[in-house]
């Protein structure tokens, strides 16, 4: 798993995803496109898992009883028949309209073997017997495989539809007693040793099959992030198969982590997202804006978009006597005492992307209390919208942003304390500086 968690460590986010070709039936906002590269790199590592649970693998004994001309019936036996390695020199994966294909040809595999031979003649009446070890060597090993992917409910099944393995040739070498004699029979022991190595491979891709698709229903369909949202992972639609890329949509909204939302009012409104990828990727992901509009407005529902500000740098920028002369009002009203801003998000910021960056537009209001004999006294209510922008980008491994403020705007809502709408830029940017 760690591997797979490294590859999706590739994603590169992309700007016009053939991904929005589609008509699906629901919408999506987060598609997935696994590329070439990355269907390539998910292969080699089945190919790599199944060559390790497939060796070493104990093959059913061989038991034959053969009659030859002089000798009279010979007794053969194989045992402890044992695939030692396997080497895949080359193999491909071709998406297709009915599912994924994935050839391995030209493979080499080794295999271990005791081998006995037994008789009795009128010449000799007592049984001889014999017994060594054997190598098998086989060579043009084919094995392939095609299996589909579908939706069924949101989460992905997949099929084998087909599975074949094909042994091309072998050779057997025996080794120890008198084994140069016993070599001519052993073309006895090829047919069976070759249909053996062929069901054993086509039975442990049916398991891995099963096993892969069982853990694809294991596959959640919401991630938590935090207490308060979660990411819908539910995959909508088929799996749509390219002719080398395959393509995933799935939900891709937050929604609440304790599922009471409604977030029935976004809509695909663009098929922008953040920019940066190349055909080498081997995972293209295209976040629609609503994935973002989400999240933003999960977090609002939760009430979870205000802050306290009691502790700033200069703490005494938060008593009224710092503002005995610009907020003269305030500091006669209210003599030396503490205050204190509660900001507000008043609306679900609404974020927008464009191929150059994202931008969110926040508003908020900020209340100025006063803190007189345990008591908070609300004084002053700022309304405030802020515009911050930001790039994101890949930098290696790693998906990195930055923000700037682009703008603001502020607006005295009311006021106990007179009018202060002069300095209430100051006033700002001297707490929220400081
Ligand atoms: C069977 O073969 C394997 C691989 O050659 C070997 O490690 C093992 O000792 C053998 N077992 C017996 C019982 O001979
Ligand atoms: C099989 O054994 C031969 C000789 O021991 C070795 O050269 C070759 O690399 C082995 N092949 C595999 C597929 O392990
Ligand atoms: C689909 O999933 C839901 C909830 O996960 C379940 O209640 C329903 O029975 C499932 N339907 C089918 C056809 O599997
Ligand atoms: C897929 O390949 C076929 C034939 O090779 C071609 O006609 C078609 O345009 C290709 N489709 C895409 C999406 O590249
Ligand atoms: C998650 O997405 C699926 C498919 O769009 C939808 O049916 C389901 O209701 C969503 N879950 C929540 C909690 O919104
Ligand atoms: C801050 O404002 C919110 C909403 O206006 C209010 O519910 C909360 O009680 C206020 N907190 C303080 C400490 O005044
Ligand atoms: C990616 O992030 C890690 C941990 O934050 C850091 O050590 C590494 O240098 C970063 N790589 C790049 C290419 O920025």
């Amino acid at each position: 798993m760690a591997t797979l968690l490294s590859f999706l460590l590739f994603l590169s986010i992309i700007s016009n995803p053939a991904a929005a070709q589609i008509q699906s039936k629901e919408e999506s906002f987060i598609s997935a496109v696994v590329s070439e590269k990355g269907l390539n790199f998910v292969k080699d590592l089945l190919i790599e898992k199944a060559v390790k649970t497939l060796t070493p693998l104990g093959l059913p004994d061989i038991e034959k009883n053969v009659k030859i001309p002089v000798v009279g019936a010979v007794h053969m036996a194989a045992s402890n028949i044992t695939l030692l390695s396997i080497d895949i020199s080359s193999s491909t994966v071709q998406p297709g309209e009915s599912g994924i294909v994935i050839v391995a040809s030209g493979a080499m595999a080794n295999l271990s073997m005791d081998w006995l031979y037994s008789y009795s003649t009128w010449l000799v009446p007592i049984e001889i017997s014999d017994e060594g070890s054997a190598f098998v060597q086989v060579e043009g090993l084919e094995v392939g495989l095609t299996a589909s992917v579908d939706n069924q409910n949101g989460t992905l099944e997949l099929t084998l539809m087909e599975c074949g393995c094909y042994v091309k040739d072998m050779v057997i070498t025996l080794d120890g007693g008198a084994s140069w004699f016993y070599q001519g029979f052993v073309n006895a022991f090829e047919d069976q040793i070759r249909s053996a190595v062929e069901s054993a491979i086509t039975k442990n891709i049916i398991k891995g099959a099963l096993k892969l698709d069982s853990l694809l229903q294991t596959l959640p369909k919401e991630i938590h992030v935090d207490d308060v949202i979660a990411l819908n992972v539910t995959f909508i639609n088929d799996p749509l198969f390219g002719n080398s890329s395959v393509q995933f949509d799935i939900n891709g909204l937050f929604v609440s982590s304790d599922k009471v939302s409604a977030l029935s009012y976004l809509h695909k409104y663009s098929q922008s997202s953040i920019s940066c990828g190349e055909a080498l990727k081997m995972l293209w992901i295209s976040l629609d804006e609503a994935v973002f509009n989400s999240a933003s407005a999960v977090y609002f529902q939760a009430g979870l978009m205000h802050w306290i500000v009691d502790k700033v740098p200069d703490q005494s920028l938060l008593n009224t006597a710092s503002w005995k002369f610009i907020i003269p009002q305030l500091y006669r009203k209210y003599p030396n005492d503490d205050m204190l801003l509660n900001i507000s998000i008043t609306s679900p910021p609404v974020i927008r992307i464009t191929p150059q960056n994202i931008g969110a537009t926040i508003l908020s209001d900020m209340m100025v209390h006063v803190l007189d004999a345990s008591e908070s006294i609300p004084v002053a209510c700022i309304s405030l919208v802020v515009s911050v922008s930001g790039v994101v980008d890949i930098s290696g491994n790693n998906l990195t942003g930055r923000a700037e403020l682009d703008d603001f705007t502020l607006n005295l809502k009311w006021s106990k304390v007179g009018n202060f709408h002069m300095y209430l830029i100051q006033f700002l940017a001297n707490i929220l500086q400081a």
